[in-house]
């Protein structure tokens, strides 16, 4: 596989949203994990949603949205204050252990790699910058631009726009299956990072070009 830019999809891929379930536990208690999950599913559901409906809003209104939802059900209930902190904690995740030591070695290989997010430009800046993984990445790529969300084809197809690329020469990298199918739907490559072995991919008939279990395992496969 020799593509001109590699895509990184952030949440999920670079950094662990569920990560959060280590601050909410201080919050919530044992219910944490359960509350996490939910938000995080529900976080995508709505973007999805959204998507379908032509009723766009930046991603963190999802994630808002989805965090009251998630408490509801889950019968807890954070004040303002702590869901303010909640969304605050969102931009500073930590990455995977294996992202920074990989996007090094792919910039010293002289590979173009690049964000693409259903986050804001600013708030996935943010993010990479908290992170310390901005200064490896040529730009980040916002949906936010085309005002639409993963996996409609309008995004993907902004994406090489973007690059100045033909979808061909563009691989995504990408940790959630849905994303993976979204690209290849739209004749980019795809790499599926399979970060617990418990995670499935959707039998749509549609393969990554490539799966791994982390970024070192990508690197190590392109050389
Ligand atoms: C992202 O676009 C899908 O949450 C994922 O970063």
């Amino acid at each position: 596989m020799k593509p001109k830019v590699f895509a990184f999809d952030v949440y999920g891929t670079l950094v662990n949203p569920l990560q959060m379930s280590e601050r909410l536990v201080e919050l919530v208690g044992d219910v944490a994990p359960t509350l996490t999950q939910l938000w995080r599913d529900k976080q995508l559901e709505y973007s999805f949603r959204r998507g379908l409906m032509g009723a766009y809003e930046d991603f963190s209104v999802c994630t808002r949205q989805a965090l009251q939802y998630a408490q509801t059900v889950v019968g807890v209930s954070l004040t303002e204050e702590q869901q303010d902190q909640s969304m605050a904690g969102y931009q500073q995740l930590v990455p995977y252990a294996d992202v920074i030591p990989a996007l090094k070695q792919l910039q010293d290989q002289l590979i173009e790699a690049v964000a693409f997010s259903n986050g804001s430009r600013e708030a996935v800046t943010d993010l990479l910058t908290y992170s310390r993984v901005l200064p490896l990445l040529k730009q980040v790529v916002s949906v936010d631009a085309v005002s639409s969300f993963k996996p409609d084809p309008k995004v993907y197809g902004y994406l090489c726009q973007s690059m100045g690329q033909n979808p061909r020469d563009v691989c995504l990298v990408s940790s959630n299956p849905f994303d993976v199918i979204g690209a290849k739907n739209q004749g980019l490559q795809a790499v599926w990072v399979r970060r617990s072995a418990q995670q499935v991919f959707d039998p749509w008939g549609i393969e990554p070009d490539l799966e791994v279990a982390d970024l070192a395992e990508l690197v190590a496969q392109l050389n």
